[in-house]
């Protein structure tokens, strides 16, 4: 299972970086204005600069919404580096646009994901990667990883070649159960993926060596 980030923060994605884990970063509008990137030339040169740390895919998210602006805007941000993934909204015209994109060799991730019928589609446009959103669905009472076991059991039975990307993840169980899930990739936050390394007995059996350690020495 891949790792990415799910943010614009060059300090976490260098930080979740620097432990040796991290395949890929996602970010999108929302992510990006929470670090204060505005305006066309400094959101390009943001993912340039985020493509310069990570050696992985890094999804750069189209504003556009009408078929043909999705398709020049994602063949720019394609442009920007080799390791650009278009990033494009669950919609008719954003189908399409997944389709003629990934003919044309751009991969692509499909967003702002909360069906099976959503991801069978996303799938046969031939999508790189699908981005179910686990943690809005519970946020509304339904279950984020239930979706995801059915994702991945549609797309095993049927050989589709759509990565499913957990996206919208809150903790770091939600990580657990989306590797059980069979999740292809799970994209978060850095604070989750840091809270793997967390366990009470880790603490206290180091404790225990080093003070034992330091009785004979
Ligand atoms: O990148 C998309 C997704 O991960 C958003 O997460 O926390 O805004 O629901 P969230």
């Amino acid at each position: 299972m891949k790792f990415f980030i799910d943010t614009a923060n060059l300090d976490q994605i260098k930080q979740a970086n620097e432990l040796g884990i991290l395949d890929g970063v996602t970010t999108n509008p929302s992510l990006m204005a929470k670090e204060g990137i505005t305006g066309h030339d400094n959101i390009m040169k943001h993912y340039v600069d985020i493509c310069n740390i990570v050696n992985g895919d890094v999804s750069a998210e189209v504003i556009a919404t009408e078929y043909d602006k999705i398709i020049k805007e994602g063949e720019a941000l394609a442009s920007l580096h080799e390791n650009i993934v278009v990033k494009v909204p669950m919609i008719k015209d954003g189908i399409k646009a997944i389709k003629y994109l990934s003919s044309n060799n751009i991969k692509t991730n499909c967003t702002l994901v909360f069906s099976a019928g959503q991801a069978l589609l996303a799938a046969k446009a031939g999508a790189t990667y699908l981005s179910p959103f686990i943690g809005r669905l519970d946020d509304i009472s339904y279950d984020g990883v239930s979706l995801i076991e059915q994702i991945v059991y549609i797309y095993n039975t049927h050989g589709f070649e759509t990565e499913v990307l957990a996206a919208s993840i809150r903790h770091s169980n939600h990580i657990i159960k989306c590797a059980e899930a069979g999740a292809d990739v799970v994209t978060c936050p850095l604070d989750p993926i840091l809270k793997l390394l967390d366990h009470p007995l880790t603490n206290i059996g180091l404790e225990k060596f080093l003070a034992d350690y330091k009785k004979g020495n």
